[in-house]
């Protein structure tokens, strides 16, 4: 066996992002001690209780005045919140400010792409700008906690929640939610418009069976170590201040009440001192699950899991005190979980400024921040076909027509998770398109089909009429908001209702189709994209998605969107990802279905790892997204072939822009560990990537430092290591599209 580095456990990993992370500030911990000090058995439950600010105002104020409440989600009205907070911190006993939580996902009121709209940006200025202006308009009505990033991995599209995470890569994922950590919680946590922001859900959400939501998951350490928890780990270098478990079971045990999870990795390993709250319901939830015989078990193994707060069950409410006064339940437990909520509470600066400013209330829709909406949802689009450059719109044509469910719908366009956004500020596509060209143009409008899941076949001939008097077509397909997102889940991930015809007979009318996939999923759409001219993936875009598309469509901007997860061909294909293993028989010499000989003889030499009718390929790989320009990679330059622990390897390559639009490309590194001989290592594994832009004819060196720590895997001896060997180094435009250069780690 070949030597290896071998890491102590706690010391490394993989990703090193550091950065605003407060130190715990020994005044504050003497202050979190002596109130602790004073806290009766009843006020600690009540610390640990959130509350939904939707149940009866008299019993939430009671409530709050008795001490039995340490934070309220959803109670969005800015002067309820500071009624609330004044209840808190002049009328109960100890005077201890509330925090008030909500779903802030992807913009308070001026909403940005869905989260895998901005991951699709692979820019994560982007993001962080998203959750900075999130911040800024919901903590202007009195919120300081939102229950975001999610960054769970997923490589699931089946899975509704897909739309709320940065699609299937661990490195992707953890890049993009750093930069919304640092959006949402700023330099400093305790200004006001900072937002204490909540890594969920942990752990594995993202790997339910089947890709139907809270199901059940099964994730050897392994593969939970190097796939779904490094973006968690990656959150508490961040700083992410609180912490959100999962609703499912992970290897048979309920994600409330793993204690391998929260105490012995988060805790122990990470040294998380932030806060833990409970998924809605998740505690209780745990009696369904057949793991507790009733909810007073449920509080009982949550609370000895560590978490600290139960969001809206009340499981701790009703049933922690008994708990404790029996001696099932050790206090020292309680006041652990006390110090991780006032710790939260301190660092957001609500002791001292508990109040929401209600003279700068309410400060939604500025210029600059529908400006940035309107950049996240152009960098988050993707050109994934373009026949015969149909794309951007030539300055020739006289006439469009806006047509398609999606074309005008205000609401779908801001997509899943959107509690507070108002589909009355919504651009869409068509009245972005009448607004822009309609004076130069005749825009012609007439959604056909009213809404994604529509069958009406009157419509589409109507559709097709006002298609037959323009130049170009522009048909805005894909899902309706409520078709992604939690609980959403499908097992057709195509188009729904009768799109799939409405294009059909669209592409009857002999004109140009550029088809714009408004959507919360990937989609097996390749029937749909051979049929269209040109397809871009826009995913649903947010309050600005159509003036984003105008822009697109007639060339003021270039895509450059690259795709964050693979596309199926067929739903059969999943989980279909890029990063998976070789098999000992990869794929080759591919016969599909109906090139089988009939009467084949039966044999068992010479069969490959495929699909007979879907072969070994996506529709579209992960990394994925032309442009209107081009772009000519060089070879790969390395400084030297030989990696050791103390001198990294500088990989080069020189992009050139060869077209004829100022654009920009994301550069993209992957590496393979050629001979491992511990564990199988992935084909492929993303480890860093560069956005640049470059005008016609620009080139750029693009470099990327290459370490040993890059080169880790998670062993079956339950280290990290590395293996000296023979690696291989991919630099390109996609995950399939790359330059290869070869180099030993010694
Ligand atoms: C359930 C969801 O799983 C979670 O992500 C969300 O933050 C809570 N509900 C609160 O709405």
């Amino acid at each position: 066996m070949k030597s290896i580095y071998r890491i102590v456990l706690l010391a490394v990993f993989t990703f090193s992002f550091t950065g605003g992370y407060p130190q715990q500030d020994p005044e504050t911990e003497k202050k979190i001690e002596t109130l602790v000090s004073q806290m009766t058995l009843a006020e600690k439950v009540g610390q640990m209780n959130q509350l939904n600010g939707g149940r009866p105002a008299g019993y939430v104020a009671e409530a709050v005045r008795n001490g039995q409440v340490g934070s309220i989600l959803n109670g969005t009205d800015v002067k309820t919140i500071n009624e609330l907070q004044r209840i808190a911190v002049e009328e109960s006993r100890l005077k201890i400010p509330l925090v008030f939580a909500r779903d802030v996902i992807h913009g308070y009121k001026t909403i940005f792409p869905i989260p895998l709209g901005q991951a699709a940006s692979w820019n994560p200025a982007i993001a962080e700008k998203g959750a900075q202006v999130a911040a800024q308009e919901a903590s202007s009505a009195g919120i300081r906690w939102t229950f975001a990033p999610m960054i769970d991995v997923t490589r699931e599209p089946r899975w509704g929640r897909i739309a709320e995470s940065c699609g299937e890569d661990t490195y992707l994922t953890s890049v993009m939610e750093v930069a919304m950590i640092k959006g949402f919680q700023g330099d400093n946590l305790s200004a006001p418009t900072s937002i204490a922001a909540c890594a969920k859900h942990f752990a594995g959400y993202g790997a339910a069976e089947a890709g139907k939501d809270y199901n059940t998951t099964w994730i050897p350490e392994q593969l939970l170590r190097e796939v779904y928890l490094p973006p968690f780990k990656a959150a508490t270098d961040a700083g992410a201040a609180t912490f959100m478990c999962a609703f499912n079971d992970l290897n048979g045990v309920p994600a409330s009440a793993n204690e391998f999870l929260i105490r012995d990795i988060l805790r122990d390993e990470w040294k998380y001192d932030g806060m833990m709250v409970s998924d809605w319901g998740s505690v209780k939830e745990m009696v369904m699950h057949g793991f507790c015989a009733d909810e007073k078990e449920a509080a009982e193994r949550a609370a000895k899991a560590g978490v600290d707060m139960d969001m809206d069950d009340q499981v701790y409410f009703h049933h922690l005190e008994q708990l404790v006064k029996e001696g099932t339940v050790d206090e020292k437990l309680l006041d652990e979980a006390v110090r991780n909520i006032l710790r939260l509470k301190f660092r957001l600066g609500l002791f001292e400024n508990p109040y929401a400013d209600e003279k700068t209330a309410n400060d939604f829709y500025r210029e600059s921040s529908l400006e940035a909406a309107k950049q996240a949802a152009i960098e988050g689009t993707i050109l994934l076909d373009n026949k015969n450059s149909v794309l951007p719109l030539q300055n020739t044509i006289t006439s469009v027509a806006v047509v398609g469910p999606l074309s005008h719908a205000p609401a779908d366009q801001i997509g899943t998770w959107c509690f507070d956004g108002e589909p009355a500020h919504s651009v869409t596509p068509a009245m972005a398109i009448q607004k822009e060209y309609g004076s130069k143009i005749k825009v012609l409008t007439e959604a056909g089909l009213t809404y994604s899941r529509d069958k009406n076949k009157e419509g589409i001939e109507k559709a097709v009429a006002v298609g037959k008097q323009a130049d170009v077509i522009l048909f805005f397909a894909g899902e309706e908001a409520i078709l992604s997102g939690e609980a959403r889940c499908r097992a057709d991930i195509g188009f729904p209702g009768a799109q799939t015809e409405m294009l059909e007979a669209l592409k009857q009318t002999g004109k140009p189709v550029v088809m714009i996939v408004m959507c919360g999923r990937p989609m097996t759409i390749g029937k749909e994209i051979e049929m269209a001219d040109a397809t871009l993936l826009a995913f649903h875009g947010g309050t600005m998605a159509g003036p984003a598309l105008a822009d697109i469509l007639i060339g003021k901007a270039v895509p450059s969107g690259k795709l964050p997860v693979t596309m199926p061909r067929m739903a059969g294909q999943i989980p279909i990802y890029y990063n998976h293993k070789s098999t000992g028989r990869p794929a080759s010499d591919i016969t599909l279905i109906d090139d089988i000989e009939i009467g084949a003889e039966q044999t068992s030499i010479g069969f490959t790892s495929y699909h007979l009718d879907a072969g070994d390929s996506p529709l579209y790989p992960f990394g994925y997204g032309l442009s209107y320009t081009t772009f000519e990679y060089s070879s790969i330059r390395l400084d030297k072939n030989e990696l050791t622990k103390d001198s990294p390897i500088m990989a080069s390559v020189t992009v050139k822009n060869t077209g004829n639009y100022k654009a920009a490309e994301v550069v993209q590194l992957y590496i393979r560990d050629l001979v491992s001989g511990s564990v199988t290592r992935p084909v492929k594994e993303l480890k860093g990537f560069r956005k640049i832009t470059l005008e016609p004819g620009e080139s750029e060196e693009v470099s990327f430092e290459i370490t040993e720590e890059m080169l880790r895997f998670w062993n079956t001896r339950n280290e990290w290591i590395s293996e000296p060997g023979d690696f291989h180094l991919f630099i390109g435009s996609s995950s399939a599209d790359v330059k290869q250069a070869h180099f030993v780690l010694k």
